[in-house]
């Protein structure tokens, strides 16, 4: 993962829409007086929804908003990978490449991405449309390698699935997230091992006398088996 700094070419200014401020209000409101820098976050990410990336004026604004230093906002803008610091195209492809991704293939689908795409990590397509970007730890290491494009996750991907995905967000119709493989949410591939019991159905009651008896028995012939040793 390369350095990742704001971009060169920055608007002049950046305000929140009306009904992104009503919904500031509510998410500052959540946290205790004094700790309304929590809402950092939840705000670089409306900023983000708002015009696809995180540009310096909608950093200097949260700063103001939530009574912080500009570059603790900053901090947080450029830490995490979610938060665009240059403009995206309406599409952004994340490909994950942490260790888990790396382990299980990612190699494979950042090359089915560059070759469908022709492009590069951090370009865009000629036309705008889809962005190709690298991405920590996704935080969906059990179903690596991991993309996520915009809100969703696709999950267990190759070279063929990550180049059929490509094809479906060109036509506009992504499949539903998820698991390539049909994984259902983080099961292990083929049965699962544990948890096989159906949880809907109330656990037998242990026989706690018998399991005392039981107990004092096995103590009382351990007595007897040391007096005649
Ligand atoms: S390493 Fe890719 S999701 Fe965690």
């Amino acid at each position: 993962m390369s350095t990742r700094n704001l971009a060169k070419d920055q608007p002049d200014s950046f305000v929140f829409t009306d009904e992104h401020k009503v919904r500031i209000e509510k998410i500052i409101a959540k946290y205790p007086k004094g700790y309304q820098a929590s809402a950092v976050i939840p705000l670089l990410d409306l900023a983000q929804r708002q015009e696809l990336w995180v540009t310096k004026p909608a950093i200097d604004l949260i700063a103001e908003m939530l009574g912080m230093p500009v570059i603790r906002v900053l901090e947080v803008a450029t830490f995490y990978t979610m938060f665009n610091l240059k403009p995206v195209g309406k599409c952004n492809v994340q490909v994950c490449t942490s260790l888990s991704c790396w382990l299980r293939g990612s190699n494979d689908v950042v090359k089915a991405c560059n070759d469908k795409l022709g492009i590069k990590f951090g370009e865009t397509t000629p036309d705008g449309a889809i962005t190709l970007s690298e991405v920590e730890c996704a935080g969906a290491c059990v179903n690596a390698p991991v993309v996520a494009v915009g809100d969703e996750y696709y999950e267990d991907l190759n070279y063929e699935t990550m180049s059929k995905l490509i094809d479906t967000i060109k036509s506009g119709n992504p499949p539903a997230p998820g698991s390539a493989v049909g994984r259902q949410g983080a099961e292990p591939e083929g049965n699962r091992t544990s948890l096989t019991t159906d949880p809907t159905q109330t656990a037998p009651m242990q026989d706690l006398a018998a399991a005392k008896q039981k107990h004092e028995d096995a103590q009382e012939a351990a007595r007897k088996a040391k007096e005649n040793a």
